[in-house]
C-alpha cells in the first residue's frame, strides 16, 4: 500500500515536472511567432542577418512599437 502511494506520488511529480517545463521554457520560434507576427510577417524577423547586439537593439524597438516580449523571453528569442 505504501509503495503504490509512493509511485502514484512520484508518477504525479514527473508528469508536474514534464509540463512545467514544457510550459516553462517555450521555444525562441514560438514565441517569435506568437510577438513578432502582428505587425509585420514572419519573413522580416527571418530574413533578418544580425548579430546578437543587434538583435538586442531590434528587440528594444520592438519593444516600444508594442511587441510584447518579456525580458526573460529575450534570451530565447536571440538563439
Ligand atoms: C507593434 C508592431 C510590431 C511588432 C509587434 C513587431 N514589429 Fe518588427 N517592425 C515593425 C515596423 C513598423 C517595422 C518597420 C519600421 C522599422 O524598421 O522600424 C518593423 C521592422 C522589423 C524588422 C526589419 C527592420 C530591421 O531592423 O531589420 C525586423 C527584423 C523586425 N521588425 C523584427 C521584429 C521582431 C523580432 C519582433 C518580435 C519581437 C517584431 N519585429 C515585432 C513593427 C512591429
Amino acid at each position: 500500500m505504501k509503495r503504490a502511494f509512493a509511485v502514484s506520488v512520484s508518477g504525479i511529480f514527473l508528469f508536474a515536472l514534464c509540463v512545467g517545463t514544457v510550459f516553462a521554457q517555450p521555444s525562441g520560434k514560438a514565441i517569435v511567432d506568437n510577438a513578432c507576427t502582428t505587425c509585420h510577417g514572419i519573413k522580416k524577423v527571418n530574413e533578418a542577418n544580425k548579430n546578437a547586439a543587434e538583435w538586442e537593439i531590434t528587440l528594444d524597438r520592438m519593444n516600444k512599437k508594442g511587441a510584447k516580449v518579456k525580458p526573460e523571453e529575450r534570451a530565447a528569442v536571440l538563439q
